[in-house]
């Protein structure tokens, strides 16, 4: 079982205060030691769409890579590949929607569009010995109001795949799939994509991400995104919140005998490191439940 964590790009980037990069330099190196295999860092994306995330390349450049650990950068264009690749990165994500109108205004472009720029993408990335994954978002419903239908995720996961992509992110943007939704997916996916490839990325704006992690892991998925004390959102999702939290999932999983070789009190002393530079609580329940402990077991001393 893997778990990606991705709460300092998808996080970050839908935090109201901008956290200086030392803050997340310290963050993604907190996270490093905790046993996670793969740590997004940051996004190669226009400032002027993500000002949070303007700091990419600092922040890559700032971080210690342990060996072992992969580092992905999302990308959404030759420019932002070049970036990435001027300061080393050696995996990226690229990164399309089922949902034509979320597209459209996440990256502005056509869903045919994204899969044509990151196809030269891809390619040159192949050349290069990069890894890359596919992130395919709105997979449950967009936020704008246009309907998606698996046929249409599964369409949009295949051309990615077939482009290149080493792993395919299947994403719950906004939050609103059900478990029997995951069980009917999972299924229809992996017809055409071999199970050990496929992510499944939930937000838990209403309350379904970890039901919906325990159906797909039923239905045989073995990699889950997941974001530090529930950092998250995504910018162009309007009302999105978090991403299910790690210490959340590490709970669970943990819990039910499943190994993930994280240390979840690493990742915990991460998520309170990275609490200061924000302005609100973290939404991560496990996290809370062991800051009360803790809490509780300082205050009887
Ligand atoms: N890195 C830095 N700057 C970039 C860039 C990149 N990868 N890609 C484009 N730019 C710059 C251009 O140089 C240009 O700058 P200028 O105005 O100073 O000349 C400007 O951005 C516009 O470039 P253009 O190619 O016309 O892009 P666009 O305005 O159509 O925007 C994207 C397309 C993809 C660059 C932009 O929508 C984007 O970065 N989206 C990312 C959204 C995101 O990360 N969402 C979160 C994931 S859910
Ligand atoms: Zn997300």
């Amino acid at each position: 079982m893997t778990v990606v964590e991705v709460g300092a790009r998808d996080g970050l980037q839908n935090e109201r205060r901008s956290v200086p990069a030392a803050e997340k330099i310290a963050f993604i190196d907190l996270l490093s030691r905790s046993g996670l295999r793969c740590i997004e860092v940051t996004s190669f994306v226009s400032p002027k769409a993500i000002p949070q995330l303007a700091d990419a390349q600092e922040v890559f450049a700032g971080i210690t890579k342990v060996p072992g650990v992969r580092y992905p950068v999302l990308v959404p264009n030759a420019k932002g590949y070049e970036r990435a690749r001027a300061c080393g990165a050696d995996a990226i994500a690229v990164f399309t929607a089922a949902s034509e109108a979320f597209t459209q205004r996440n990256i502005n472009m056509s869903v045919e569009k994204s899969i044509a720029v990151f196809s030269a993408v891809v390619e040159r990335a192949k050349r290069d010995g990069v890894w890359v994954r596919g992130y395919v978002s709105t997979a449950f419903g967009s936020p704008f109001g246009d309907a998606v239908t698996p046929e249409m995720v599964r369409d949009v996961c295949v051309r990615l795949f077939t482009l290149g992509c080493d792993e395919i992110s299947v994403g719950d943007t906004i939050g609103v799939g059900v478990p029997t939704q995951v069980e009917a997916m999972v299924p229809l996916l992996a017809r055409e994509i071999p199970l050990e490839r496929l992510a499944f990325h939930f937000h838990d704006t209403r309350g379904t991400a970890l039901a919906n992690i325990y159906a797909a892991l039923q239905a045989g998925v073995a990699i889950f995104d997941a974001s530090a004390g529930g950092l998250g959102g995504c910018p162009y999702a309007p009302g999105a919140t978090g991403n299910v939290g790690t210490e959340d999932v590490l709970y669970m999983l943990e819990r039910m005998g499943v190994e993930t070789g994280v240390d979840v009190d690493a990742v915990r002393a991460a998520s309170r490191a990275i609490r200061s530079s924000i302005d609100h609580e973290l939404t991560s329940k496990a996290f809370q439940a062991m800051e009360a402990a803790q809490a509780r077991e300082t205050a009887s001393r």
